[in-house]
């Protein structure tokens, strides 16, 4: 029975589900992307990338108009003095490790509940991922956790804004001062998003942005890494592109970790991205727009609700890549997986857990990235004795296995009408399973 006294049948034992209509793929684009394609198009040149050092337009190393216009807006949106494209995250994540030098002999700390790029980029360059757990009311890394990881090999933290919350940076910073650590902020979740005062991807050595097309601002596939530093800055571009044919003519020294990829935007990602960056604020308006109303309409009139939205962190500004659920079993009556498949049933689609603990991966389990073993098999890295073992990040394994469901509705070009449908849904099922458990 419902609050309201009449039979619930859900779809899952054959009642008519709350919603068929279909659910939309992240939109963030309009009519100005449209018209800075067609400017690229029309001025006939769709990268004007050179990979060597050729400074002056109109092929030059650095790039072509499109793409150092967006790089311009990143520096001025962040207050950051380098901005240097690439055409990914994981690109960017990569070039970060290889411009601050990690390699053989190093440990980088990195959180095991993200995207698995986070933890390639050490192994890329022999050096070796150490998993620390994270906090369970932000799925970001625990600075506690952090601390109880550091050897004396350590020589990074790569930090994630996870979901879009900030994570808690005082201690990670204070953390790598005390350590003499560099800090990578993976901000691929969080554009816009603050640490109290500060913008995420301004706080560590280098921020690292993706504008993949699910991103909360998208260019199809892109990204870019931010950094102070005019030095860090350089060899991110170098590692962008072919840096060891540019260092000899460059007169660049320090050449250790400057061998070079293909990393370069195309003038049309660029000129998509610098729209997306235009409205970026607009965007993330929107976004906490729904996840406001979602949160409103899913909460419980007693306080309790079978899903409850993370609320991020207090004096912080989120900005909700995805938007985490904690399942509360007693006030759902039934386990997880039977939950979320009564609600997806339902026309509403959402997963349990977000992403495998990383060290599960085979990759981890076996300690075999590349031949012969590498990197844990080098010399450098015999001293290091990371934990892989499951049970060796217990909240990550919880979060994932057991308390959370993630919903990717939040996004454009969804309204408020679709949030309701989602705690339409949640409520249908918590009161017909209720109602399954008193019929006899
Ligand atoms: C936290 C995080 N880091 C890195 C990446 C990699 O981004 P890209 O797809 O631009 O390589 C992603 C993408 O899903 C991500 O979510």
């Amino acid at each position: 029975m419902s609050a309201t006294g009449t039979a619930v049948r859900l779809a899952i034992d054959g009642g008519a589900p709350v919603r068929l209509r279909p659910w939309h793929d992240n939109l963030t684009t309009g009519d100005e992307e449209a018209r800075a394609v067609r400017a690229v198009m029309a001025s006939g040149y769709l990268s004007l990338f050179e990979g060597s050092h050729r400074p002056d337009p109109p092929f030059s190393f650095f790039g072509g108009p499109a793409v150092q216009a967006f790089e311009a807006a990143m520096s001025a949106y962040y207050g950051m003095p380098h901005a240097v494209s690439v055409n990914s995250a994981t690109s960017g994540l990569y070039a970060a490790i290889g411009a601050l030098g990690l390699g053989y002999g190093d440990e980088v700390i990195v959180s095991p509940f993200t995207m698995t790029a986070c933890a390639a980029a050490p192994l890329i360059y022999g050096a070796i991922p150490v998993f620390a757990d994270v906090e369970a009311d932000s799925g970001c890394l625990d600075p506690g956790a952090v601390e109880a990881r550091i050897t004396p090999r350590t020589r990074a933290i790569l930090v994630v804004h996870q979901f879009g919350i900030p994570a808690d940076m005082d201690a990670l910073l204070d953390l790598a001062r005390r350590h003499g650590l560099r800090v990578i902020e993976d901000c691929a979740q969080a554009h816009g998003a603050r640490y109290r005062d500060r913008l995420v991807g301004t706080m560590g050595d280098i921020g690292v942005f993706s504008f993949n097309v699910n991103k909360t601002a998208q260019s199809g596939e892109g990204g870019c890494c931010l950094t102070r530093d005019p030095d860090l800055a350089y060899r991110l571009q170098l590692i962008r592109n072919h840096g060891e044919a540019v260092v000899g003519p460059a007169g660049y020294a320090d050449i250790a970790n400057i061998v070079g990829f293909n990393y370069r935007m195309t003038e049309l990602a660029a000129a998509v991205a610098l729209e997306q960056v235009k409205k970026l604020d607009q965007l993330n308006a929107r976004r906490l727009a729904l996840v406001e109303h979602l949160r409103r309409a899913l909460a419980g009139q007693d306080g309790a609700a079978p899903l409850t939205p993370l609320v991020g962190r207090a004096d912080c500004t989120s900005t909700w890549y995805l938007l985490p659920l904690r399942f509360d079993p007693a006030v759902a009556r039934s386990d997880r997986a039977t939950f979320v498949a009564a609600v997806r049933a339902e026309g509403v689609p959402l997963s349990e857990g977000y992403a495998q603990p990383l060290y599960l991966q085979p990759l981890y389990q076996r300690r075999h990235a590349f031949k012969h073993g590498y990197p844990w098999a080098a010399a450098e890295n015999r001293e290091s004795t990371p934990d892989y073992a499951r049970g060796s990040c217990p909240v990550v394994e919880r979060l994932h296995d057991e308390a959370i469901v993630v919903g990717e509705h939040v996004r454009p070009p969804h309204t408020e009408a679709d949030m309701d449908d989602i705690a339409r849904a949640v409520r249908k099922v918590a009161d017909g399973l209720a109602g399954r458990e008193r019929r006899p």
